[in-house]
């Protein structure tokens, strides 16, 4: 018999740690799978939004996760009237679905000085657009980029919540929690 190439996901300790790896890989790897997660925000109205983002930094001890972004950008209005979000990421090799649910602070001016300055100069004019991100315009091509450090945001999500889904020869759920300590239940798939 093939030894399963995946033993991590049989033991919740280790599949606790295999969630982490794989959320730092992002960090470090832009062809890792949770380079480009789904973030999902709830408007004013309730409705939910979801779109990519790239994983910019990973703390396994604080749990918490970073993503930068325009400070003029829709889900930053979103965020400010509800301070959650949902993360999604299919890691397909790893046969490994996460789902994520954090609470979000937003981050600006001192406080992500330090960041900025790491920000290399052609990735800035991410940052600062004109007219705002999500602004209709008569041509596609209407907008000016602007490195703006005051357009500069980063989301700081602090995860409350991990739901871990394996597929393999018998599929493995589990679910791991802040208020638990992370220390991880076993879920029905
Ligand atoms: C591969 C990829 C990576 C992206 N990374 C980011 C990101 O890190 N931060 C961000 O604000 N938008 C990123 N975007 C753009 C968002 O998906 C989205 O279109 C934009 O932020 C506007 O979203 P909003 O109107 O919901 O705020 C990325 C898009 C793609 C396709």
């Amino acid at each position: 018999m093939t030894p399963d190439p995946h033993p991590w996901a049989y033991d919740l300790s280790l599949l606790y740690g295999e969630v982490w790896t794989r959320l730092t890989r992002g960090v470090h790897d832009r062809h890792a799978p949770a380079r480009h997660p789904t973030l999902a925000t709830v408007t004013s109205e309730g409705r939910p939004q979801a779109r990519t983002v790239v994983m910019r930094a990973a703390d396994k001890r604080a749990g918490t996760l970073d993503v930068y972004t325009d400070l003029g950008s829709a889900k930053v209005k979103n965020m400010r009237a509800a301070p959650f979000a949902a993360l999604h990421v299919w890691d397909r090799s790893a046969h490994l679905q996460l789902r994520l649910e954090a609470d979000v602070t937003i981050l600006i001016g001192r406080d992500v000085a330090t960041i900025w300055e790491g920000v290399p100069p052609t990735s800035r004019l991410s940052y600062g657009v004109t007219p705002a991100p999500g602004q209709p315009i008569s041509r596609a091509l209407d907008y000016t980029k602007v490195s703006d450090a005051e357009s500069f945001a980063v989301l700081r999500l602090e995860i409350s919540s991990v739901d871990a889904l394996h597929l393999g020869p018998n599929h493995r759920r589990a679910r791991f929690d802040r208020e638990s300590d992370w220390i991880g239940t076993w879920l029905v798939p």
